[in-house]
């Protein structure tokens, strides 16, 4: 029923610098997989086959990562290596992978606008990838799937998150209509620990219904002087259009060095294990 995700992969990654400087922030590995594999890996689970992703300059490895390397596939066939390019692989032959790029950095709003291209008119999901997800149970992105089809409208994921980290996240004004799922009627990016109307904020996970995109068109430049994806939601929330849904699951934070070494230390056990 939604069949694409986008994945906006254009930002700088400041917070990463210097290994950011010549590798996408997305092509980070937890282990021995790229951030944006997790993503997508989440995104097939939820139902979907085709990722569209936006880049940037200075992207490239991302289109090279979803592709076939003749070269290395050469050398590894018939090896003791090969399983290692499974995974990989079954992504690569059996999911459509898209891409456009926005070409100034206006912001997460601006990068979903730009996605427009490649999503059409369609409900589609997003994922920034460097919020690692591990859902309990199913994928969040599965669990959010499975709430749009009752309600049929937008829904961010959110998380509870201590006062004194508040101001890091956007933050729904939220009714609870059922356990876990709210109806939002109203949102503020990174308010102080007073402003904040609630103690939910929004992480990278998203169900969009294509309204989005003429609401996109409209939305002025905000805070920092980039057009920002919560003044379109907010609009949306309005005519109570958005639900804020508290996922089950974990979700680190990989774009800080803090929780990238959480993240790492956690799938490494899980590696470990295997
Ligand atoms: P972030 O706020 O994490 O920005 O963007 P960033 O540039 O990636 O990282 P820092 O803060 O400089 O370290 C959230 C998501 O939105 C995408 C980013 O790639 C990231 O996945 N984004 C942001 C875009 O695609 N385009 C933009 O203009 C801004």
């Amino acid at each position: 029923m939604i069949r694409k995700c986008l994945f906006p992969a254009a930002g700088y990654g400041t917070r990463f610098l210097p290994a950011t400087k010549a590798i996408p922030k997305e092509m980070l590995p937890i282990v021995n997989k790229p951030l944006i594999q997790y993503g997508v890996e989440e995104a097939i689970e939820a139902g979907m086959d085709t990722m569209a992703i936006i880049t940037g300059r200075g992207k490239r490895a991302i289109e090279d990562h979803f592709d076939i390397s003749y070269e290395l596939e050469h050398q590894i066939k018939g090896t003791s290596k090969e399983h290692l390019l499974h995974d990989i692989r079954a992504l690569v032959e059996n999911y459509t992978f898209t891409y456009t790029r926005q070409k100034e950095m206006k912001g997460l709003g601006h990068a979903v606008l730009v996605g427009q291209t490649l999503i059409g008119s369609e409900p589609f999901a997003v994922v920034l990838a460097d919020d690692l997800c591990e859902g309990e149970g199913k994928g969040v992105l599965a669990q959010m799937v499975e709430l749009y089809k009752k309600f049929r409208c937008s829904i961010v994921a959110v998380m509870e998150v201590p006062k004194e980290k508040i101001s890091k996240y956007g933050v729904v004004s939220a009714k609870e209509i059922e356990e876990g799922v709210y109806m939002v009627s109203d949102m503020v990016e990174k308010p102080s620990p007073k402003e904040a109307p609630s103690n939910l904020a929004v992480i990278g996970r998203y169900i969009l219904t294509p309204d989005i995109f003429e609401i996109l068109e409209r939305t002025e430049p905000g805070a920092g002087g980039e057009i920002q994806l919560t003044d379109a939601l907010k609009e949306q929330a309005k005519n109570n259009m958005v639900i804020a849904y508290r996922f089950k699951g974990k979700r680190f934070d990989c774009g800080s060095v803090e929780g990238f070494v959480e993240a790492t230390n956690y799938f490494y056990e899980k590696f470990k294990a295997k």
